[in-house]
C-alpha cells in the first residue's frame, strides 16, 4: 500500500475561498493526498489567496519565502498559489518567487489534479483561464465524511456589478449561478453528514439566477425550497447587493422560519457624492428605505454592512454622510476599511486621500460601530434566542454556538453535543460573546 502524500492548504480571505479550500481538499483525496494540519509535514502546500485589499499579495510573497527553508530540505515539495491573487498575477507569481510549482485561479480548481501531476514533472503548472465549463459539475464532494453542524454552500459566483474599487469582476469573473438541483443535492448530502445550518455563498448571493424546474429561480425560491429539506434547520446568505433585494427575498425573511434574521448589506459610503463615483447605482437614501422595508417584514433582523472610508476625493462632508448613516440605521455587525488602490480598477486613477486622514476617518468609523455592536448586543441579555451549538468552548464544560442573530452564545452544559438546536436565556453580554442559560 502506499502511503497519502499530505496538503497542507492555507486559507485567506472570504468565506468562499473556505468553501473552495474545503473542495480543493476533497478534489485531492482523489489524486492519493490526504489532509495535515501543517506546512512542516506536507507534500504539497497550497496558499488559497485574497486579493481584495493591501497587503493581501504582499502577505502571500512573505509567506512562500518562509518555506525557503522547508524546500531546500525536501526538494520534491510542491509549493501552490490558489486564489485571487493567482488569478491577477498569474506567471509574475512564477518569475517573482520561483519556488512556486503551481498557480490555479478560483474558476480552474476541477483541474488541479492534473495541474498536480504537471508539477510532479517538474515542470511549472499554470491556469487561470475562464474556462467554459462549470468547475462545480467536476468538484465533487467527498461522500459520506461527517461533518459539522454549519457549512458554507456555493451558489452563485463572481460579480457584474464593478464598483469602482473592487477587483472581484476581474479576478471571480462575470456572475453565475448554480443551478438549483445541484445546490439541493449538495444541501441534501450536507444534512445527511450532520449539517443543519447552510450558509448560501456568492460575491452577490441576492442576484441568484440558477436553473430551476420552471425558468430560473430567484435566491427567494431557492431559499423556499431549501427550508423544505428535512433537518436542515437554518438558513442564511452572504453577500448581498442593495439593488438586487427583491421583494420576494424580503418577503421569504417575513414567511420563511428557517431564513434567519440576519442580513449583510454593505452600503460602502454614506454620501451619494462618493457612492455615485463608486458606481454603485444607490442613493443613501434609496438604502435607508430598503432597511426600512426589510425591517416590516421582519422587525428584529440584524443588519450587517462594510464600509469603505477615504475613497478617491472623499471629503469630511462625505465622510459624515457615511458616520449618519451608521446612526440611522444601527448595525448589529460592519466591517470598515481603509480604501486600497487596486490597480486596473477605475477608482485607482482619481485622486487619492491622504493616509493620515484615511486613518483617522477609519478610527472614528470603528468606534462608532463598536458602540452600535456593543448596544445591541447589551441588549439581548434577558431575551430567549435559539443557539445552534457547535463545539466546546473555552472553559471546561462550555458549549459555544450562534444565535439566530449570528452572536456567539456560550453556555455551561457539559452534556450538549455539537449540532444540538437549544432555547436559551441570555444572562450577559461581553465583548465578543454572549453568556447565556439552557431554558
Ligand atoms: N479597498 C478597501 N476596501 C475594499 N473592499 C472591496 N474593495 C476594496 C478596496 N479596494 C471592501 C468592501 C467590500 C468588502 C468585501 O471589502 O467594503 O464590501
Ligand atoms: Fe465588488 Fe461587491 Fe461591488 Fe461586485 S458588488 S464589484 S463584489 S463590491
Amino acid at each position: 500500500m502506499t502511503a497519502h502524500k499530505k496538503l497542507f492548504i492555507k486559507t485567506y480571505g472570504c468565506q468562499m475561498n473556505v468553501y473552495d479550500s474545503e473542495r480543493m481538499e476533497e478534489a485531492m483525496l482523489k489524486a492519493g493526498y490526504e489532509p495535515t494540519s501543517t506546512p512542516d509535514d506536507a507534500d504539497m502546500i497550497l496558499l488559497n489567496t485574497c486579493h481584495i485589499r493591501e497587503k493581501a499579495a504582499e502577505k502571500v510573497y512573505s509567506e512562500l519565502g518562509r518555506f525557503k527553508g522547508l524546500k531546500e530540505e525536501k526538494p520534491d515539495l510542491k509549493i501552490g498559489v490558489a486564489g485571487c491573487v493567482a488569478q491577477a498575477e498569474g506567471a509574475e507569481i512564477v518569475r517573482r518567487q520561483p519556488l512556486v510549482d503551481l498557480v490555479v485561479g478560483p474558476q480552474s480548481y476541477h483541474r488541479l489534479a492534473e495541474l498536480v501531476a504537471k508539477a510532479d514533472t517538474g515542470a511549472k503548472a499554470l491556469d487561470t483561464d475562464f474556462p467554459a465549463e462549470d468547475k462545480f459539475e467536476h468538484l465533487s464532494r467527498r461522500p459520506k465524511a461527517r461533518r459539522g453542524p454549519t457549512a458554507f454552500l456555493t451558489v452563485q459566483e463572481g460579480c457584474d456589478k464593478f464598483c469602482a474599487f473592487c477587483v472581484v469582476p476581474y479576478t471571480r469573473g462575470a456572475e453565475v449561478s448554480r443551478p438549483a438541483a445541484r445546490v439541493l443535492e449538495e444541501a441534501r448530502d450536507l444534512v445527511d453528514r450532520g449539517v443543519r445550518e447552510v450558509t448560501l455563498l456568492g460575491q452577490n448571493v441576492n442576484a441568484y439566477h440558477g436553473a430551476g424546474t420552471d425558468g430560473d429561480w430567484t435566491l427567494a425560491r431557492l431559499v423556499r425550497e431549501l427550508a423544505r429539506v428535512d433537518g436542515l434547520e437554518r438558513i442564511r446568505y452572504t453577500t448581498s447587493h442593495p439593488n438586487d433585494m427583491g421583494d420576494d427575498l424580503i418577503a421569504a425573511h417575513a414567511e420563511v422560519e428557517e431564513l434567519m434574521p440576519y442580513l449583510h448589506l454593505p452600503v460602502q459610503s454614506g454620501s451619494d457624492r462618493i457612492l455615485k463615483r463608486m458606481n454603485r447605482q444607490h442613493t443613501a437614501e434609496s438604502y435607508l428605505r430598503l432597511i426600512e422595508k426589510i425591517r416590516a417584514a421582519r422587525p428584529d433582523i440584524l443588519m450587517s454592512g462594510d464600509f469603505i472610508v477615504g475613497f478617491p476625493e472623499e471629503t469630511e462632508e462625505d465622510f459624515q454622510a457615511t458616520l449618519d448613516l451608521v446612526e440611522a440605521v444601527g448595525y448589529g455587525y460592519a466591517y470598515s476599511f481603509k480604501y486600497s488602490t487596486r490597480p486596473g480598477t477605475p477608482a485607482a486613477e482619481r485622486p487619492q486621500v491622504g493616509a493620515d486622514e484615511a486613518d483617522d476617518r477609519l478610527q472614528r468609523l470603528q468606534a462608532l460601530i463598536t458602540r452600535q455592536q456593543r448596544e445591541i448586543q447589551d441588549a439581548m441579555v434577558g431575551r430567549q434566542v435559539k443557539v445552534l451549538f457547535e463545539k466546546a468552548g473555552r472553559k471546561p464544560g462550555q458549549m459555544v454556538g450562534k444565535s439566530e442573530y449570528l452572536h456567539a452564545v456560550h453556555v455551561d452544559a457539559p452534556d450538549l453535543q455539537p449540532g444540538e438546536l437549544r432555547d436559551v436565556e441570555i444572562v450577559e453580554a461581553g465583548a465578543n460573546s454572549l453568556a447565556g442559560r439552557l431554558v
